[in-house]
């Protein structure tokens, strides 16, 4: 058993043991060449979770969405033959965004600026004066497209128009389990955004540790005394890889248990009763937390079942969105109040986070460490920075350069 194993969790397999111990280079948490190169490496070429199919409804229910590492906002759309499409907000005449709503149903999308008409699949319907145009293919002026495919009701958009591997291939077993998960088969969503001074992978790796719970949400989370329990920190029970992504076990236990929590602990517990009657727990898969490459957590615990994506903004700079995915309309009060305490929670516990990360941004910008550590605890952290590394490095040796 590796040393800094707790006798609670899973011993530490080949797989975890090969991500090493040595400290980490502090510079690909702030240096602005090194971000661009993620953008390129990864972000502009990889699945991301944009929103969930309850968002799309019906035919012609669209959403835009904004990517802005590559500058890109994308039009999210149901055509008229039901499959779902995404498409960069550009129209091809002289480039003006077509879609200034964040969401809506339309036919069409017709452009301000000399009204190039499109169909919600992207097809240029109809272009005013369109034969004093040099144009022999009409086709050629469709909306471009960048890939979009879906799991779990989770839509993933990849800008890539030709991806490396498909969606499922990406996500591998872990996209089969969180199909077990409620959010397969929501039907409403809210959503909790933030965005905050702080490095993508420095939000994300606050998300995958829980070295820092005891002294960041002893308010919201309670903090046992030591002898009253095998495993007070509220460690994960165990790790696992799956190439990129990776995922661990909850504790067990119920937010019910002696001793007494806080009064918000307390709530979440009557939460889950709520969500159980709901259908709204997460069966099999219900204590794995899903984190998968490069920035999107998927939970399905009882009474915290959540989306969490981080996206980069710039090389300090980061957005986050939770969504919180439920079975249509809250059935009476005490379910409106359950899902009200659901994004309370979610927004406490991260107001606790966010002036430790914004102080380590600071920190580590300063350049004035050229590493920092991880502990064995930290281990999710220790991987998503090695998968970032060798991504970039592929992309590098790729491209035929070297850094
Ligand atoms: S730029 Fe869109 S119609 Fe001219
Ligand atoms: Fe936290």
């Amino acid at each position: 058993m590796n040393e800094h194993t707790p006798s609670f969790q899973r011993p530490f397999d080949d797989a975890l043991k090969g991500l090493g111990t040595d400290p980490i280079p502090a510079g690909v948490y702030y240096d602005p060449d090194w971000y661009r190169l993620e953008v390129e490496a990864i972000f502009r070429r990889t699945w991301l979770n944009v929103g969930h199919v309850c968002e799309l409804p019906e035919p012609g229910s669209f959403f835009r969405c904004e990517l802005e590492f590559a500058n890109a906002s994308l039009i999210v759309a149901r055509g008229r033959d039901g499959a779902i499409r995404a498409f960069h907000n550009v129209c091809t005449h002289r480039g003006t965004q077509l879609v200034g709503a964040a969401r809506g149903k339309a036919a069409t999308f017709s452009c301000p600026y000399h009204r190039w008409t499109f169909g919600n699949d992207g097809q240029l319907l109809s272009a005013p004066d369109f034969e004093r145009f040099y144009i022999d293919d009409k086709a050629s002026c469709n909306l471009a497209e960048a890939s979009v495919d879906v799991c779990a009701g989770l839509i993933f958009v990849n800008l890539d128009r030709r991806p490396r591997q498909c969606l499922r291939e990406f996500l591998g077993p872990m996209g089969e389990m969180i199909e077990t998960l409620p959010v397969s088969r929501a039907s409403a969503w809210d959503e909790y955004v933030y965005e905050i001074d702080a490095n993508w992978k420095v939000t994300f790796d606050n998300f995958q540790e829980n070295y820092h719970l005891r002294f960041i949400h002893k308010r919201t989370n309670g903090a046992p005394p030591l002898e009253t329990t095998e495993n007070p920190y509220n460690y994960p029970m165990g790790f696992e890889l799956f190439g990129p992504h990776r995922m661990n076990t909850s504790p067990g236990g119920s937010v019910l248990d002696d001793p007494p929590k806080p009064l918000l602990l307390q709530l979440l517990g009557r939460m889950a009763a709520q969500f159980a009657e709901e259908g709204l727990t997460g069966g099999a898969h219900d204590r794995d937390y899903f984190i998968f490459f490069p920035n999107l957590y998927v939970f399905g615990n009882p009474s915290m079942h959540f989306t969490h994506a981080v996206l980069p903004l710039s090389a300090e700079r980061s957005r986050g969105v939770f969504r919180f995915y439920w079975n249509g309309e809250p059935s009476g009060a005490r379910a409106h109040l359950a899902r009200e305490l659901a994004l309370a929670f979610a927004r406490e516990i991260h107001t606790e986070d966010g002036d430790v990360l914004m102080k380590g941004q600071k920190g580590i910008g300063s350049g004035a460490l050229d590493h920092f550590h991880f502990q064995s605890q930290e281990v999710m952290c220790r991987h998503l920075y090695h998968s970032v590394d060798r991504m970039v490095r592929d992309y590098l040796s790729e491209k035929g350069g070297a850094r």
